[in-house]
């Protein structure tokens, strides 16, 4: 599925691990990490960040994502997810990566680093709802 290494694969999980333990989930206790490779071979990391009023919670995928964007970078070759038991990336996450690729590569890891899933935006949102269908002629 990607031209990756097992240890590229290896390194991109921990480092989303690393960033985990900065996670700011006071509230659920569920910690999660990413970090996402864009195509300049720059890394953003991103973790959960949650807030009293519990809605206005981000997800750590989103954090990674945004970090990169706001820096000019909107071409992504792989994110890791790293949460306590394998979870995987939420649908607003989906959505969110699915802006910028249905391709991008997504490994989603447990706590202790081990590879659950590897698989792609594309087949975590299928039929997703994308920039082109904005164009209408109607
Ligand atoms: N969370 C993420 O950071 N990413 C996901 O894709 C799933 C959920 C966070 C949101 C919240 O802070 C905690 O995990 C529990 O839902």
């Amino acid at each position: 599925m990607t031209n990756m290494t097992e240890e590229e694969r290896q390194a991109l999980i921990d480092l989303a691990n690393e960033a985990r333990r900065r996670a700011y989930a006071p509230y659920s206790k569920y910690q999660v990490g990413a970090a996402l490779r864009t195509a300049s071979g720059r890394i953003y990391t991103g973790v959960n960040i949650e807030n009293a009023a519990y809605p206005t919670s981000i997800c750590a995928e989103r954090v990674a994502v945004f970090k990169a964007v706001s820096e000019g970078e909107t071409k992504f070759e792989v994110i890791a997810v790293t949460t306590p038991n394998g979870g995987a990336p939420c649908g607003s996450c989906r959505q969110v990566l699915a802006e910028f690729g249905l391709n991008t590569v997504v490994l989603i890891a447990d706590g202790r680093g081990r590879l659950m899933k590897e698989t792609s935006v594309g087949e975590l949102l299928p039929d997703a709802f994308r920039p082109d269908d904005l164009k209408t002629s109607g």
